[in-house]
């Protein structure tokens, strides 16, 4: 059996109810009935997840890694370290992280996309190192969502943030809570997890749009359904057309054909090494 922290059978089983939830062709109705797509893992999971994402677990997540004196490492050695969190997953079926990472990155090639945004598909997922760290799935996957003011109810199951002990302070409880009117999403915290750490640990070497792409990919509520536009500013609503292109490819490029990882690798090589130096910090 599984410790009590770890509901899910592997962390993909979140991404993969993501991927349910919005389904193409999925009618509005059809999406607000999202539970019919999560099974009692999922469930426990996001229960996990809203009660425990506190403002102030959120502010000692980022003093712990965002400095980032984890090591120096390559993108490929963190993306083989990243390889061994297997869990439970069916080696026949199941991609690797490795293999969803190039999944989502030819997607964006052959749609003729620049290099800075084909690297974003690549790298986006390695955040997920987390586990391998030791951090509980609840800290590392799952919808990310504004801590320290007001949940939106575009969030899925906002009834488990009742449990959340950031419910009981009502300064954290109002529309704006500890923030200013569209003070930027720079300024609010998000729940923690791989996107805010893959951000940190690229932000230096990528455009701001891909910036973009990796701290907010998992934040649905509101590039999905327009929440918290009254945090964001104009900047980030310009930005955000780009989290938007990126989620269909996160989204929908799962179930296309494997990727032959030896025939493509030679180009994400140079891609890799176009931007990043050898060795990164972590
Ligand atoms: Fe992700
Ligand atoms: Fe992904």
């Amino acid at each position: 059996m599984r410790p009590a922290n770890t509901p899910l059978q592997h962390v993909d089983d979140w991404d993969e109810f993501v991927a349910a939830r919005y389904r193409q062709g999925k009618s509005e109705d059809e999406f607000r009935n999202y539970k019919s797509d999560a099974n009692p893992t999922v469930t426990e999971f996001y229960r996990q997840n809203h009660s425990h994402q506190t403002l102030d677990f959120v502010l000692s997540k980022k003093a712990e890694y965002c400095s980032l004196n984890r090591g120096r490492k390559s993108i490929w050695e963190m993306a083989d370290y990243l390889n061994t969190l297997v869990d439970d997953s069916d080696p026949d079926t199941d991609l690797t992280q490795i293999e969803h990472l190039l999944q989502t990155a030819e997607a964006i090639r052959k749609d003729g996309h620049p290099r800075w945004f084909i690297l974003a598909g690549l790298v986006h997922d390695l955040g997920k190192v987390l586990c391998l760290y030791g951090e509980p799935q609840w800290a590392v996957v799952g919808d990310t969502f504004p801590v320290g003011c007001g949940y939106s109810d575009q969030i899925v199951f906002p009834e488990f943030f009742a449990t959340n002990p950031d419910s009981g302070i009502p300064s954290y409880q109002t529309k704006y809570g500890v923030y200013q009117p569209h003070c930027g999403l720079d300024r609010v915290h998000l729940s923690f997890g791989h996107d805010e750490y893959i951000f940190q640990v690229t932000q230096q070497y990528l455009p701001e749009e891909a910036q973009y792409m990796l701290r907010y990919h998992s934040f649905y509520a509101a590039h999905r359904h327009g929440a918290y536009r009254h945090l964001m500013n104009q900047h980030d609503e310009r930005m955000f057309d780009w989290v938007r292109k990126f989620n269909l490819y996160d989204l929908y490029s799962k179930g296309r054909e494997r990727p032959k990882v030896q025939d493509i690798l030679p180009y994400y090589q140079d891609l890799v090494s176009d931007f990043f130096p050898d060795e990164i910090a972590w």
